[in-house]
């Protein structure tokens, strides 16, 4: 719904276009519906410009700016998409273990919801940003810290996010591989338990893998994802959409072919958003090139500024990055980007939700093994079920010490009905046929008296919890 310059409230363009259809259709014409719109069917605003065509128009809000009429009258007009800049990130939500803090998530999360908008949730796991607890964790303990934030952040967001960044910036610039990090040293798989852990916490949440320079199709980051993307959806580890950042400058620039990157994407079963946009020097022609890339694509979903005016962004307000002056004057490249989202063929069928994406089982079934009695001097083990969906399932078994501390050990069970482990962390697996042994890792093979350690897998089959034994020497 929009304003035309006179003031008054125009109908929607549906509305409109199905009084077109209605009044065709009492002359008889069967070619009603390719009628072309009105030349005055044009929304004002950003946000009501996409959402012809079933896309949002979004931007990033910083807590401390919420108190800024300038910059809230903007956004509240102009955007129905939000993301915290900062604020629902891991050293904001979790700044000391187990101890979290929505304050300000939730002041920008109310604030978006209360002025009709949704919310982007960013960002769960990333190297980045980590508080100095996390920093300094590694091994099987980072993994579970990583897996206990994202039941934690996510779960308090439960059913409210239209999206969640699960994992941020998880690939190197140079080549097509993983970035370095402490996350990736806790294997490989971190990235995929990290998207299975945040789909039992909100099963209505997308889940989005997000990275900057992965916009160029040409680009060797860009396939390093493509083909991480192409093989969770193989495997079936839910994936729902890709971030592309897009901080376009100088030595990142749009390339022509960012419209093929998106529609690969796309072509893998994914939605694609474009998450952090700005575009350094600002110009309005590479903004309107971003925008119909995106519209040309029925899967991409929306588009979300880093920002609201130059002033506002990360990069400074001399790069002029955004769509809006230091004054909240609107710039040539907000009139190209209102123009471009309005001349949109609107979407005959607005962005399909995903259907390829398995169904999560709505109740994980946490069923732990009894505790065996803790032999003195030697070592227990339970396994628990955290997460299943059809064909498969994540668990995670925790190795106690008795009395006495443990140095090394072997954990074993036989699978009841033909499981298999697809992936398997913090701890060595050996198996023959359907029995199951699983030793230390060099870091995780001293247990302290009356401590613990945990290791995971992923597995195929239906879950199951068997009986486990653990042995030390
Ligand atoms: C930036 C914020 O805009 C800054 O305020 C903060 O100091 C650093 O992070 N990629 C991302 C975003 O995923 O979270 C970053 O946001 C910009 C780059």
């Amino acid at each position: 719904m929009g304003t035309n310059p006179s003031g008054t409230r125009r109908p929607s363009r549906g509305l409109r276009r199905a009084v077109v259809a209605g009044a065709l259709g009492v002359l008889g014409t069967i070619t009603a519906l390719t009628v072309p719109l009105p030349s005055n069917a044009a929304e004002s605003t950003l946000g009501a410009a996409a959402a012809q065509s079933g896309r949002y128009f979004g931007t990033a809000i910083p807590a401390g700016k919420l108190g800024d009429s300038q910059f809230t009258t903007i956004a509240n007009r102009e955007f129905n998409m939000i993301t915290a800049e900062n604020e629902m990130k891991i050293d904001a939500t979790e700044p000391n273990r187990g101890q979290f803090n929505f304050t300000n998530g939730d002041r920008i999360y109310n604030w978006a919801v209360q002025n009709g908008k949704r919310v982007r949730g960013h960002t769960l796991a990333w190297h980045n940003q980590q508080p100095g607890w996390m920093q300094s964790l590694s091994g099987s303990t980072l993994r579970q810290a990583m897996i206990d934030h994202i039941n934690g952040v996510v779960g308090h967001y439960k059913g409210k996010i239209y999206a969640w960044d699960v994992v941020n910036e998880a690939f190197d610039d140079g080549n097509g591989g993983r970035r370095d990090s402490n996350l990736q040293r806790t294997g490989n798989d971190w990235i995929e338990v990290a998207f299975r852990t945040a789909r039992a916490a909100d099963p209505n949440a997308k889940l989005c893998y997000n990275d900057y320079n992965i916009d160029n199709w040409s680009w060797a980051k860009t396939q390093g994802v493509y083909n991480m993307v192409r093989d969770f959806k193989s495997r079936g580890v839910p994936i729902d959409c890709v971030g592309l950042q897009s901080h376009f400058n100088a030595q990142s620039a749009y390339n022509s072919n960012y419209r093929t990157t998106i529609s690969s994407f796309a072509a893998l079963g994914v939605d694609v958003q474009i998450t952090e946009l700005d575009i350094q020097g600002g110009s309005a022609q590479t903004y309107q090139n971003v925008v119909n890339d995106c519209l040309a694509v029925p899967r991409c979903a929306g588009i979300t500024v880093w920002g609201v005016r130059d002033s506002d962004s990360w990069l400074g307000a001399n790069t002029s990055p955004l769509l809006f002056d230091t004054s909240g004057n609107k710039k040539a490249a907000y009139t190209s980007v209102l123009n471009a989202l309005n001349n949109a063929t609107p979407n005959p069928t607005p962005t399909p939700t995903p259907t390829v994406t398995p169904t999560p089982d709505p109740t994980p079934t946490p069923t732990p093994t009894p505790t065996p009695t803790p032999v003195p001097g030697g070592c227990s083990a339970t396994l628990t079920t955290v997460n299943s969906w059809p064909g498969g399932f994540q668990s995670s078994v925790t190795v106690s010490a008795g009395s006495a501390a443990v140095n090394g050990w072997t954990v074993q069970w036989t699978w009841p009905g033909g499981q298999s482990i697809s992936s398997l962390w913090n701890g060595r697996q050996s198996s023959s046929g359907s029995s199951i042994t699983v030793r230390n890792e060099a870091y995780n093979g001293s247990i302290a008296a009356g401590g613990s350690t945990t290791f995971g897998f992923t597995a195929n089959g239906s879950a199951a919890t068997p009986a486990v034994t653990c042995t030390s020497p």
